[in-house]
């Protein structure tokens, strides 16, 4: 086994999901019933103790772990291992009536009552120490424990808090970075408005009651919060490692989130793991749904590039979505292995067993009320469970990827918080999404990289509406391209820098320019429903393009300096000036696109510019709408060929392959059905 392995002490693929037995600890036959349907489901792992504080410390200092000894054990002698929890994610009553400092205080000012969870300071002394003797109590009872396979560190840290414990903290935060206030002025451009702060003290964080106004502010406002939680982090890590430094930690990350900088908070845990809810059979284009998740696959993965943990998905429909819809025959292993396709070793469930009562008890699991197994969803959850021990010989490998997609989320920060150029929606995330999905349609193994990460690995980098350009990044630029790269910028690029303060001499700024071989002199803003086009210059229907291709919402008005216009614009007063650009800089390639364009666009603008930077996609064959490639390398190749459409589609294979989950050799024409999913490895 690599040094790679997630989780040593039991390393293999692991299925199971949260177990909360804490809410059944009255009901010993449903203990003893959940064990025997965990093994026919194929489940051997199960992430225990996540919400049990009020179980586990009933009174302060009074603890209360033989349930856990036993049920630990319990499943340990039947083949089942344990992924422990520190329980940090909710807290006892006692402690927030004793000590009330452990509730957040809102950004309006008021300390929160007790109730819900995820909502603790993250400064408090009193909160960090009561951590600390849980985290340590529960790692000397289990460290040693061979069930005990990883930490789970909290649960899906989140949110901030504005006590005066955190501002004073805050403030620490900024005189480290800044030293003086002469400096801070300046970079927050206080100035305006005559918002100069005079005195340390002054600075408060931002409040709806107060200043929302100053982006440099809200910017270290953000960054000081990721470090505030990366630093919990540490002190509960800190506990459990004292114990037994072996046993490796991790965090269950989110989608869709960009609170927390997860480039940051990255290097406090031993293994990346996250929480995907997929809205599967949304209306419109289902494969839109499959990127997104397949794009945050990758952004996980990418983190520490190894392989990660699916840690929560749903078995069935949860009960938070506006419409909780049904997952359709075959998706539920479709989009288990899709996890898998992009690196991760496990597939886990939120939850094992639906509860009785409260906000959950509605949310998919895999047994539901009814308690037994001649189910639908235990069905898909067992095919599951049978297919990962099938796959077993890939645990370990990984994704290469040539190519990357740059989606920052310090950059997220500043892009949302600007006023203009599009208030009504600039639409960053979705931007980086159309990107990406220009590769995944290809089946091109992408990351997804911040402005922070090295370039060196890669042929081809896509960096779309790099808006705030991150200290450092424009100079790696440079010398990716210098050095042969192909790179990839967009309209709303190099306009800020770290902390919100625009480039002076011409945009994109930080050098920028003379890499792209252009200025970009103003922007145009399109209503919803306005359009324009870009016309291809000489050349270009030859690679595959389309002379024409409509653009909406934002289009950069341009002036070339070396950069050779490749498309102009059709309409309006800017009708031919340039709209896609290349500009050849030492040995690669720098292109601009001017304008947010239709989708097609993307898709035959990145089939080229893939081709052209000598990236050979995971299946060299024609990929039919809705199917794509995946692929992970080991001791083999492993190709996850997976069909998003429910419809039947048909490619051909360019060889003879084995198909892991049936043991059939293919080749020739395969005829994937409605949510399809093969593995495949060459002969
Ligand atoms: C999150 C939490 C879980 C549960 C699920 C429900 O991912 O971590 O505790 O609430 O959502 O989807
Ligand atoms: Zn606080």
């Amino acid at each position: 086994m690599s040094n790679q392995a997630l989780t040593p002490r039991f390393p293999k693929m692991l299925h199971g999901g949260d177990y909360n037995p804490d809410q059944w600890l009255d009901c010993p036959e449903i203990l003893e019933e959940d064990i025997r349907l965990m093994k026919k489901a194929h489940c051997n792992c199960m992430s225990l103790a996540i919400f049990a504080w009020a179980t586990l410390e009933p009174e302060e200092g009074v603890y209360r772990f033989e349930w856990l000894d036993s049920i630990i054990n319990r499943l340990y002698e039947n083949g089942i291992y344990t992924i422990l929890a520190t329980p940090s994610g909710a807290r006892p009553q006692w402690m927030a009536q004793k000590y009330p400092e452990v509730l957040r205080v809102t950004q309006d000012r008021h300390r929160n009552l007790f109730g819900q969870r995820h909502n603790h300071c993250l400064t408090s002394p009193v909160y960090r120490e009561k951590v600390r003797q849980i985290n340590t109590k529960l790692a000397e009872r289990y460290a040693g424990n061979p069930a005990v396979i990883l930490w789970h560190i909290s649960n899906e840290y989140s949110g901030e808090c504005h006590c005066e414990l955190c501002q004073a903290a805050f403030r620490e935060y900024l005189k480290e970075k800044y030293k003086t206030l002469d400096a801070l002025n300046h970079a927050w451009w206080t100035h305006f408005w005559s918002h100069t702060y005079t005195d340390w003290s002054q600075i408060q964080s931002p409040s709806a009651r107060g200043e929302t106004l100053v982006h440099g502010l809200n910017l270290d406002w953000k960054r000081f919060t990721t470090l505030q939680t990366a630093d919990f982090i540490h002190n509960e890590v800190q506990a459990v490692k004292s114990v037994n430094p072996e046993i490796p930690t991790t965090i269950n990350m989110m989608m869709y989130f960009d609170g927390l900088d997860y480039h940051v908070i990255k290097n406090e845990v031993d293994v990346i793991s996250w929480d995907a809810y997929p809205l599967w059979h949304s209306p419109g284009d289902e494969t839109l749904v499959a990127a997104e998740f397949a794009m945050y696959h990758d952004l996980m993965r990418s983190l520490k590039h190894k392989p990660f943990l699916l840690m929560e998905s749903c078995p069935s429909a949860t009960n938070w979505q506006p419409v909780s819809k049904l997952k359709r025959p075959g998706m539920h292993l479709l989009s288990s292995l899709q996890a898998v396709a992009h690196g991760s070793d496990s597939v886990q469930y939120f939850q094992w067993r639906k509860g009785r009562g409260s906000s959950e008890k509605f949310h998919g699991s895999v047994l539901d009320h009814y308690g037994k197994s001649d189910t639908r969803v235990f069905r898909d959850v067992t095919q599951v469970g049978k297919a990962l021990e099938k796959l077993q010989c890939l645990y370990d490998s990984n994704v290469q990827a040539q190519a990357a997609v740059i989606f920052d989320v310090e950059n997220a920060w500043a892009v949302a918080d600007s006023q203009g150029p599009r208030n009504c929606g600039i639409k960053y995330r979705e931007t980086v999404l159309d990107h990406y999905r220009a590769l995944w349609e290809q089946g091109v193994s992408t990351d997804v990289i911040d402005m922070t990460c090295d370039l060196t690995p890669y042929r081809l980098v896509i960096a779309p509406m790099t808006y705030l350009l991150r200290d450092g990044f424009a100079k790696r630029v440079r010398e990716f391209v210098e050095n042969g790269g192909t790179f990839v910028s967009t309209y709303w690029s190099g306009i800020v820098n770290s902390t919100d303060l625009c480039y002076l001499g011409g945009m994109p700024g930080d050098g920028l320019m003379e890499v792209l071989g252009l200025r970009s002199e103003e922007i145009d803003s399109l209503y919803d429903g306005e359009h324009n086009t870009i016309q291809a210059a000489a050349g270009m229907a030859e690679n595959g393009l389309a002379q024409s291709y409509q653009a909406s919402e934002l289009c950069d008005l341009i002036h070339c300096s070396t950069a050779q216009p490749l498309y102009t614009y059709g309409e309006d007063f800017y009708a031919g000036r340039p709209a896609v650009t290349v500009n050849s800089f030492g040995a690669g390639k720098a292109y601009y696109i001017a304008s947010r364009n239709e989708h097609a666009f993307q898709r035959d603008f990145f089939e080229q510019l893939v081709k052209e930077a000598g990236i050979v996609p995971n299946l060299p064959a024609p990929l039919p709408h809705g199917v794509t490639v995946g692929r992970r390398i080991g001791d083999r190749e492993y190709l996850f060929i997976q069909n998003f459409v429910g419809e039947p589609r048909t490619l051909t294979l360019p060889g003879t392959y084995e198909e892991l989950l049936s043991g059939d050799i293919l080749s020739g024409e395969v005829t994937l059905t409605p949510y399809d999913i093969r593995v495949l490895v060459k002969q």
